[in-house]
């Protein structure tokens, strides 16, 4: 396979890569991989072992980054990576808690120690806890920040500048309806994923003309282990169907192919933006 060529464009500042039509190959697979392939690229994908997380880790790993999954249970990050180095991938693990900074920051260490710094960033962990609001104790505050926002800017301010650096860097975040629009108890959850999409724009600011981009994936409702309790409703799962354009919830796999174009130079020119993945829920 040729190693896609690229040409750097002066911007003022630095440079950020893209590709001149004379630079991309013309047979069909060829072009496809000029376009998606993610071969050489490093890619560290926290809550990589459950749900979005693990569909998008996969997604990567078998459209050729190397990549290494961040979580907390060892056993289900054993099986990830068991599932993709089987496929011929390039994977490996690191258990992390990012409730606290400290374990932020040693994740990140343990994780750049693995492959090397990474070109892909996909925050990917999350938790939803949902008392009432007005039961919401600080506990469930600080613990739902640090996870779902305070990780996210520590790990891009870890690796953002080093990506900015190397003139190439992806940073993935997955955000939620609720970033948008109270719904089922936003609460705390709610208040991080809007949050978090501010994040994404302050670091595209920060990083694009350097060409590190930043976005993120807006999911609807997919039935992963974060939402059991709605899951076991079948009613409840049936009626968030019907409010979906394509007529049924997501399913973890339907991140792949957003989450690859988003990872690779095809995107070079898309950066702070919210992609909606949701079967047209947002706008039903
Ligand atoms: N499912 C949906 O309908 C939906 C909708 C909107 C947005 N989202 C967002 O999509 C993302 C993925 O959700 P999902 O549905 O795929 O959930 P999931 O299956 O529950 O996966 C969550 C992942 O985060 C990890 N994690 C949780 N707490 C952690 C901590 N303290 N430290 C390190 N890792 C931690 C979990 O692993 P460990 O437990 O082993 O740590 C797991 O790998 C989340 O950000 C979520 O908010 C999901």
């Amino acid at each position: 396979m040729r190693v896609p060529a690229l040409h750097r464009i002066w911007t003022g500042r630095y440079t950020h890569d893209a590709r001149s039509a004379d630079q991309m190959s013309t047979t069909p697979g060829g072009y496809l991989s000029d376009l998606f392939s993610l071969d050489g690229r490093t890619a560290l994908v926290t809550g990589g072992s459950s749900g979005i997380g693990r569909a998008i880790a996969g997604a990567l790993a078998r459209a050729g980054a190397s990549v290494v999954v961040l979580a907390r249970k060892e056993a289900e990050l054993t099986a990830t990576v068991e599932e993709l180095t089987a496929d011929g991938c390039r994977a490996a693990w690191v258990s992390a808690d990012l409730s606290t900074r400290e374990g932020i920051k040693a994740g990140a260490e343990a994780a750049a120690a693995v492959f090397g710094e990474p070109d892909i960033l996909v925050n990917s962990a999350g938790i939803n806890l949902r008392p009432p609001f007005g039961e919401l104790d600080d506990e469930v505050w600080d613990t739902t920040m640090t996870v779902n926002l305070e990780a996210p800017f520590l790990l891009g301010r870890r690796f953002g500048p080093g990506m900015a650096e190397r003139g190439f860097g992806r940073i993935i975040h997955i955000t939620s309806q609720q970033a948008h629009r109270a719904f089922v108890q936003s609460g705390a959850y709610g208040v991080s994923k809007g949050a978090l999409e501010s994040l994404a724009r302050s670091q595209a600011e920060a990083w694009s003309p350097n060409g590190v981009t930043a976005n993120t994936l807006v999911p609807g409702f997919v039935m992963t282990a974060l939402n059991e309790r709605l899951s076991s409703d079948p009613e409840k799962v049936a009626a968030l169907a019907a409010r979906t354009m394509v007529g049924r919830n997501g399913l973890a796999e339907d991140f792949a192919g957003a989450a690859v174009f988003l990872a690779s130079t095809s995107s070079a020119y898309v950066t702070g933006q919210s992609l909606f993945v949701d079967g047209g829920f947002s706008v039903h």
